[in-house]
């Protein structure tokens, strides 16, 4: 059965891309209509990207969750919501169905209650990947409390950075995780955490690892305990939202300062996380979704949780690690559950590709249809594996471009809708409006390219808004306007690079700005240096991405160092556990350079261009280096050692 809103053929993609264009508050209520409302709008659109101010379907009012679970309960209560498989393969798999979601969900959110969680009270959610995750994240929305999850690498610092910032009064953790064959002490990080200045008043732990932990009195409450003191006549009803208000924040890195937090509303991203969901998997009513991501990333909020559940879907959630017991652990995953549709990200396929093809021996991978990537560009090889060894030929790619900031995916090609380019991401979405600019904010003309054919290339941004898009950065609106909407006027400004052929395919090239994108994560150059420079004796340093075969990009530091005089491995270890401590172990440099000085411009700008050409092992072209204030420090850092 296919969806209201699903795109059939071609010809439909064209017909409703320019329908979207032409009319959007038309195109979007007819969507709209598909969903359940407690009232309808009293507007579709209104907007405008100076302020910024973007409203989608003002006036509206709506519980997400009650589209996520209550509207599918009479025909679908049956239906497995969230297929989970756990770390440990010795460990059953459990499913819950959309009645035991549903029922969960209430239950806990009337567990927040009682802990007096309200309404627009921030929430922050470190847990592993576990069912009482998307527990937690439903049970907030259930009464309109905000939650902003905290991906469960992250450091105690860069915890207590985002509950300072959200001034969350609830945190919701889990004695422990387990990740392949660790136990990472998620209750405490989140103690130390706490040590911080913060208005936390509760604490609720869910038992996983049974790790022994310290629960303070009066803060601390176990999760089981909660659930246990409720019955079944305590349940409140499902909170009546507006359209705009707040569903989540989530905290994303920028090319300046600390991350900032992405805020996403109810009604508009829900439209877009259902619509982009159905439509670029070509999702049918019985397919089985696997989205590899984790819930502490966009992708997770947008595509294990919030999307697939509104569309009625059953969606795969896993624990562990794609090499835990052995590197095999996807294939099982997709064997076992009879997974139709799989969404990973390119680094995740360069590693496993990394092993060859006998780990795909005796695994049968017969049930996928659909096969999509996220997070980075794919590069041609890791492309053309994934066609031959697991689509074997026969399941379209869908290369999803997309952002925190977006919702959900803005281009992509549609399976076995619309072509697939090997590393382009080809089409925008209906309702999505790109244009690539110059330097100028002009929007650039195409140049003929290497192969003859004609191709643009600039800065991609976005000409109108579509539902999902960000409405705020939380407690800083004028940052959401800096970073997205004044670089140049009226559009909205992604920071990624991109060329676009003759037919209109769009190919991202990567950021343009100073975000490094680390096997898929995202990461500030500005926040790897104030994390480096933390470390005594350090006086400066800059970091620079360069490419790296596994994750994409790796990071480099240069760093200049005056303190005690101690090995250079050892002190590079010492750096890295300053950064692991500051932001989480994804941020640790691959490569560490010590050198005595770094090549700045006369006003004192660190000439970047010159350090990712190094960084990239270029010797020759460095460009113009003339305007340094000191140009000797070129040759000296490009033949020092790493
Ligand atoms: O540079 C683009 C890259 O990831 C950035 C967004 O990162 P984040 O907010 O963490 O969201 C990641 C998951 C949606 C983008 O600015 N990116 C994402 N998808 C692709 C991509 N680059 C190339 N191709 C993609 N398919």
């Amino acid at each position: 059965m296919s969806y209201p809103f699903q795109i059939n053929s071609l010809a439909q993609y064209h017909a409703d891309y320019k329908a979207a264009a032409e009319n959007p508050d038309a195109f979007w209520a007819n969507v709209a209509d598909n969903f359940c409302w407690r009232k309808k709008w009293d507007k579709v659109l209104g907007w405008n990207f100076t302020e910024p101010k973007i409203e989608w379907f003002a006036g509206a009012k709506l519980n997400i969750t009650e589209n996520c679970l209550d509207r599918h309960l009479e025909k679908l209560g049956d239906k497995p919501a969230i297929i989970w498989e756990p770390n440990n393969v010795d460990e059953p798999a459990r499913t819950l169905t959309y009645k035991e979601l549903h029922a969960q969900i209430i239950q806990f959110a009337q567990v927040l209650k009682n802990n007096n969680v309200n309404r627009g009270d921030r929430v922050c959610i470190y847990m592993g990947m576990i069912p009482e995750l998307t527990i937690a994240v439903l049970a907030c929305a259930r009464i309109g409390a905000i939650h902003s999850v905290i991906f469960g690498g992250f450091s105690a610092q860069s915890i207590a950075d985002r509950m300072q910032d959200a001034k969350a009064s609830c945190i919701i953790t889990c004695d422990g995780a387990f990740r392949g064959n660790k136990i990472i002490d998620l209750k405490a990080v989140v103690d130390d955490a706490l040590l911080q200045e913060n208005v936390v008043q509760k604490v609720i732990v869910f038992a996983r690892t049974k790790t022994p932990v310290i629960m303070m009195d009066g803060r601390d409450v176990w999760w089981d305990d909660e659930m246990n003191k409720i019955s079944i006549t305590d349940f409140t009803v499902a909170e009546e939202m507006d359209a705009e208000d707040p569903l989540f924040i989530l905290y994303t890195s920028g090319s300046t300062g600390k991350p900032k937090g992405v805020v996403h509303t109810c009604a508009g991203y829900m439209i877009w996380t259902t619509y982009t969901f159905v439509n670029m998997f070509n999702y049918q009513q019985g397919d089985v979704h696997f989205c590899t991501a984790d819930i502490g990333w966009i992708t997770g909020h947008s595509y294990i949780i919030y999307g697939p559940l509104a569309a009625g879907a059953t969606s795969v959630m896993f624990e562990g690690i794609p090499t835990f017991p052995d590197v095999g652990r996807f294939w099982d995953i997709i064997d076992k559950h009879q997974v139709n549709i799989l969404y990973t990200a390119p680094t995740a396929l360069r590693s496993l590709m990394s092993f060859g093809n006998e780990p795909l021996q005796g695994k049968n991978l017969s049930s996928l249809k659909t096969l999509g990537t996220v997070g980075e560009p794919i590069n041609e090889e890791a492309w053309h594996w994934y066609d031959d060894n697991i689509g074997k030929n026969k399941c379209p790619i869908v290369d999803t471009w997309w952002q925190t900031e977006t919702g959900g995916c803005l281009i992509t090609n549609l399976a076995g809708i619309t072509p697939a380019k090997p590393s382009w991401a080809t089409l925008p979405m209906p309702g999505v409006q790109p244009i690539i600019v110059d330097e100028k904010g002009e929007e650039t003309s195409p140049n003929p390219s290497e192969g003859g054919a004609l191709v643009t290339s600039g800065n991609l941004c976005i000409k109108a808004p579509w539902p999902g898009m960000l409405r705020t950065t939380w407690g800083d609106h004028e940052r959401c306007r800096v970073n997205y909407f004044a670089t140049y006027p009226n559009l909205y400004f992604t920071g990624d690079g991109a060329l676009k052929d003759a037919e209109g395919n769009y190919r991202i090239t990567g950021r343009v700005d100073d975000v490094l994108n680390i096997s898929g994560h995202r990461i500030g150059t500005a926040e790897v240096e104030n994390a480096i420079n933390m470390h005594n004796g350090v006086i400066e340093s800059a970091v620079v991405g360069y490419p790296h075969d596994i994750k994409g990009q790796g990071i480099y530091a240069f760093v200049i160092y005056n303190g005690e005089q101690m090995d250079d491995n050892i002190l590079r270890q010492n750096i890295a556990a300053t950064i692991s401590k500051a932001i989480g172990a994804i941020a640790k440099p691959d490569k560490i350079q010590f050198v005595s000085g770094l090549p700045k411009t006369r006003s004192g700008k660190i000439m970047r261009r010159i350090l990712r050409k190094i960084a990239e092992g270029e010797t020759e072209n460095l460009g113009d280096i003339t305007t340094l204030l000191d140009p000797d420090v070129v040759a000296e850092i490009r033949d020092g050692k790493v």
